[in-house]
């Protein structure tokens, strides 16, 4: 942990505002915000406005003055660094023949999805959820059951009838999870996952768990590896992470693909090297070994940060009636409920883009449930973040 003094400096390191259209961040491209959009609050891609932490820059920057770029195999030291990382931090105990390379999170939901079903059997998701969920799901061909969430006192929880119906169907087969959930924020107990992974068991439904934002859980919470509950759980399931987000290195990342049966592990690594998603960047290999063997206390300061913005997000909020936040327990996007407003979910994303300035994930990507809501990326600069709120203001205030 840091001191309180590094703490302080650590803070100031995440004030800097940096243009992020010096390269073509996907945050600030015309691709997201369309033409015209220079002046908007830029806060629909998931990841940081922060730079990466120094240990990380400096991994980078040995690795280019080294000069030759041919191909690599996994350093030795990556994969310990990740099961350090795992067990000092998260307290689960991975043993390192059960971890597979992967090129990102996304490819290995596909691989999972087209080995681990049928065309036409049934993968279900808990919706609002992801988006990408459901573009993997239709372009394997395989048909998306939603058991969507229940929203009680502000607050997502599971179905678990809804659950227990769905995944007792002949052809369901993967549940994808989210953990922590991407967009509401919930970073599931150990007893909501036991009691879905349960149902999952029982009903011969693997479960596929994307834990890609599992380092951001708030004071409080605690992230669970849903294969670390017990033994069955982990040979049900296949886990997908990646220091990504974490610190923020998403375009010089890779990921990793934790499979304890043997069975899975053997199918997933013919297909992997079938669609030769194999091969080892250099750049990735040694941000990722910098990050987690040495980033811990970085990890801690921006959380710490983004915890302060949440809490001038909560404040700000109770002055712009109308406007609800669900209050996040991890991950850096905060889900915000804007139904009481009245608006129609075109006229809402109109309003938010028109009359507040603001860029962010429309909730009706998150499946129909997220109409009314929208989602806000919160890992900006805190002055970012007031202009953005000063302007959200002044935007509800106008319509009355
Ligand atoms: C839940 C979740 N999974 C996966 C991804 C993307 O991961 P990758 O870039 O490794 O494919 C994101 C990015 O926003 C995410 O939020």
């Amino acid at each position: 942990m840091l001191t309180n003094t590094a703490k302080l400096q650590a803070q100031e390191v995440f004030d800097e505002n940096i243009e992020r259209r010096q390269v073509p961040a996907m945050k600030t491209h015309t691709m997201v915000l369309g033409d015209g959009g220079n002046d908007l609050f830029a806060a629909g891609v998931a990841d940081m406005d922060f730079k990466a932490p120094p240990y990380v820059l400096d991994a980078l920057q040995r690795r280019l003055d080294h000069g030759i770029f041919g191909y690599e195999a996994v350093p030795e030291g990556l994969l310990l660094a990740l099961i350090t990382w795992l067990k000092q931090r998260h307290g689960w105990q991975v043993n390192e023949e059960h971890i597979l390379r992967s090129p990102n999170i996304l490819n290995s939901l596909a691989l999972a999805a087209s080995l681990f079903a049928e065309e036409g059997d049934n993968i279900i998701v808990q919706s609002p959820v992801f988006f990408d969920f459901y573009d993997v799901v239709k372009e394997n061909h395989r048909n998306l059951e939603s058991n969507p969430l229940i929203l009680k006192k502000g607050r997502y929880e599971f179905d678990f009838e809804g659950l227990e119906r769905i995944a007792s169907k002949p052809k369901s087969k993967i549940l994808f999870l989210c953990n922590p959930h991407n967009p509401v924020g919930r970073v599931w107990t150990r007893d909501e996952l036991t009691q879905l992974g349960d149902i999952c068991l029982r009903n011969n439904v693997i479960v596929v768990s994307d834990e890609i934002h599992a380092d951001i859980v708030f004071a409080g919470h605690q992230y669970t590896p849903f294969a670390s509950i017990s033994a069955e759980f982990s040979d049900n399931s296949i886990t997908l992470i990646s220091p990504a987000k974490s610190f923020n290195i998403a375009s010089c990342c890779s990921s990793f693909t934790i499979i304890s049966n043997e069975a899975k592990r053997k199918a997933y690594q013919i297909e992997n090297s079938r669609i030769t998603a194999n091969k080892n960047n250099a750049f990735a290999s040694a941000a990722m070994q910098a990050a987690y063997t040495s980033c811990g206390p970085w990890l801690d300061g921006a959380l710490d940060y983004l915890q302060s913005n949440l809490k001038f997000l909560r404040k700000e909020l109770e002055s712009i009636s109308g406007v609800t936040l669900i209050e996040p327990q991890g991950t850096f996007l905060a889900w915000l409920d804007f139904r009481a407003l009245g608006f129609t979910p075109d006229e809402l994303t109109s309003f938010l883009k028109q009359q507040a300035r603001w860029a962010v994930t429309r909730g009706q990507a998150f499946g129909v449930e997220g109409e009314g809501f929208a989602r806000v990326n919160i890992a900006c600069t805190r002055s970012t973040l007031k202009t953005a709120l000063e302007r959200l203001s002044s935007a509800v205030a106008r319509l009355n």
